[in-house]
């Protein structure tokens, strides 16, 4: 069974882009997909600095989120937009775990060879989308495949109802088409 992780860009405990990790989670799950959901609160970590990491080595909680990624076949971000790109906390986090920190680690093993798949929420009209371009890019480059389908939910704040369900059919069905590509392609790449 295709084992895949769900985490949002924000840390925050009523994050918009929380609820979307957690309904794509939901989906995938309904979809036969082995699911893990993360909150990045748990994953506490300094930013970068090539000092701390030459005087401390990598914090613990980076081993522990780039072993989670490299458990999984693939993950989903719902990433908030700041400022038309992502959140420092969601830079800093797949910076430091792009990071090896075990004698003769593969590079990257956080990444290569992983699918994924993109989200967002944002209270604007553009529901976070140009935000993940450069999350994309970047993803990308470090030996990701990141499927062509993703989901940019608009006007965030209204979008949920209380059970955490989508309230309008045309994102729903976004969100679904998304999740289903996401489990087929990272289903068939982990073959
Ligand atoms: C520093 C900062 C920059 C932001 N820039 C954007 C932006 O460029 N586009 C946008 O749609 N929303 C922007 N927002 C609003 C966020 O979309 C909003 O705070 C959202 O709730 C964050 O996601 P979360 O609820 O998952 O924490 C920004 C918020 C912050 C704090």
């Amino acid at each position: 069974m295709v084992k895949l992780l769900f985490l949002a860009g924000s840390s925050r405990k009523e994050s918009i882009n929380k609820k979307l990790a957690i309904l794509a989670a939901d989906m995938a799950r309904k979809a036969d997909a082995q699911v893990t959901y993360i909150d990045l609160k748990n994953f506490e970590m300094p930013i970068y600095d090539g000092d701390f990491e030459q005087e401390n080595g990598v914090p613990d909680n980076a081993k522990k989120l780039k072993q989670l990624f490299a458990d999984h076949d693939g993950f989903f971000i719902a990433s908030p937009e700041y400022n038309s790109s992502m959140s420092a906390l969601l830079k800093n986090s797949l910076d430091w775990i792009s990071r090896p920190h075990e004698e003769n680690e593969a590079p990257l093993i956080a990444f290569r060879g992983k699918v994924a798949a993109l989200g967002a929420v944002s209270p604007g009209g553009l529901g976070g989308l140009r935000g993940l371009v450069p999350l994309r890019m970047m993803l990308g480059n470090i030996g990701v495949t990141v499927i062509p389908s993703q989901i940019a939910v608009s006007s965030g704040f209204q979008a949920f109802d209380e059970d955490g369900q989508l309230g309008d059919d045309n994102q729903v069905r976004m969100l679904k088409a998304t999740v289903d590509e996401f489990v087929k392609t990272a289903s068939q790449l982990s073959q």
